[in-house]
């Protein structure tokens, strides 16, 4: 009843050359069909073919070069306090054996080394050493006695912030403050403001546990752990903007209001007093 008119008797007609075009549609797409077949076929023997073995010895060579040009670094700048071959020298620098690329990252990165004096704690600086550099100097210690590798790939594991800020405030709040602005340790250490440090910088501390810090292995905290509590340190942290006035620390409202206390009662025993002595 809705389409009369196709029960014409041009109805067979219309349709037969709907039949003849669709059998032009099916030969055309059949060639097609069979062009993407045949350039997928040789895209799929390409890719099995040719480049797989050639970037990975590529990588081993550019490594051992690394090595070499890290070697000739060190014994240019960390010779005198680690010893020629990294075991260290008494009273100036520990052993470089086992650390691993992790510490060197860490150390080089945030300019703490090639340290300048002994004794007093290694502050953040900007780097002295290029990227390129750092790398270099990383394969060399890397490839003497091992040890946690510095990672690659997104550092931030932002689906367990909650379990990320737990995993602070159990393990990195009584250093660094529950906001990360650092604080006093005893005997003039001090554990430093998280403000300045980047992704890896973090991920490689914990590997690595410079001066008083301990270190925090894969079985203490788990890679996605570590990556949970950078996560929260980066942006929950790093978000708690102060809306005005000094921010006191960041302690929170018990040393504001303390603080607030103490002004204002000196102030009313000031007035006081003034008003009594004036009587
Ligand atoms: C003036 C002496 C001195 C020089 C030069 C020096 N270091 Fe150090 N290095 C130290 C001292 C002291 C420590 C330990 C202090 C600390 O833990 O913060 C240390 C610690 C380290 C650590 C951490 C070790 C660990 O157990 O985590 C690494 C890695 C390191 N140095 C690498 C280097 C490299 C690479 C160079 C050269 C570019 C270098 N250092 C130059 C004195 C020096
Ligand atoms: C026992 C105290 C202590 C604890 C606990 C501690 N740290 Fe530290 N942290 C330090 C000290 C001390 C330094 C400075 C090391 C140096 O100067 O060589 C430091 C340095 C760092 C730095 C380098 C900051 C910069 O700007 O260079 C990062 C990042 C860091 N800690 C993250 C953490 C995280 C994350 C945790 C928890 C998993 C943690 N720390 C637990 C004491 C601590």
């Amino acid at each position: 009843m809705s389409q009369p008119e196709s029960d014409g008797p041009s109805a067979g007609k219309q349709r037969g050359t709907r039949l003849r075009k669709g059998s032009k549609l099916f030969r055309r797409t059949s060639g097609a069909l069979a062009l993407l077949v045949a350039l997928f076929t040789v895209g799929l023997l390409y890719a099995a073919l040719s480049p797989s073995n050639a970037p990975a010895q590529a990588a081993q060579a550019a490594s051992q070069s690394e090595i070499d040009a890290g070697k000739a670094l060190y014994q240019n700048s960390c010779i005198s306090c680690h010893g020629a071959n990294l075991q260290g020298v008494q009273d100036r620098g520990p052993s470089l054996i086992g650390v691993g690329s992790a510490a060197a990252y860490f150390q080089l990165a945030t300019g703490r080394m090639p340290a300048t004096e002994n004794g007093a704690q290694m502050a953040r600086k900007a780097p002295v050493f290029s990227e390129q550099q750092i790398k270099q100097l990383e394969a060399y210690i890397q490839a003497n006695g091992g040890g946690p590798e510095t990672p690659t790939g997104d550092l931030r594991n932002m689906n367990d912030l909650a379990k990320g800020g737990e995993l602070f405030r159990l393990n990195c709040a009584s250093c660094h403050n529950f906001t990360g602005q650092g604080g006093a340790l005893s005997q003039g250490k001090f554990a430093p403001p998280l403000g300045a440090a980047t992704d890896l910088d973090i991920y490689t501390a914990m590997q690595s546990g410079p001066e008083n810090m301990p270190k925090f292995s894969d079985g203490q905290l788990t890679p996605d752990e570590k990556k949970a509590i950078i996560a929260f340190v980066q942006t929950v942290n790093k978000e708690q903007i102060d809306p005005g006035g000094f921010p006191l620390g960041g302690f929170g409202p018990a040393p504001e209001g303390l603080i607030a206390f103490v002004v204002g009662m000196v102030a009313i025993v000031g007035v006081t007093l003034w008003m009594g002595s004036r009587a």
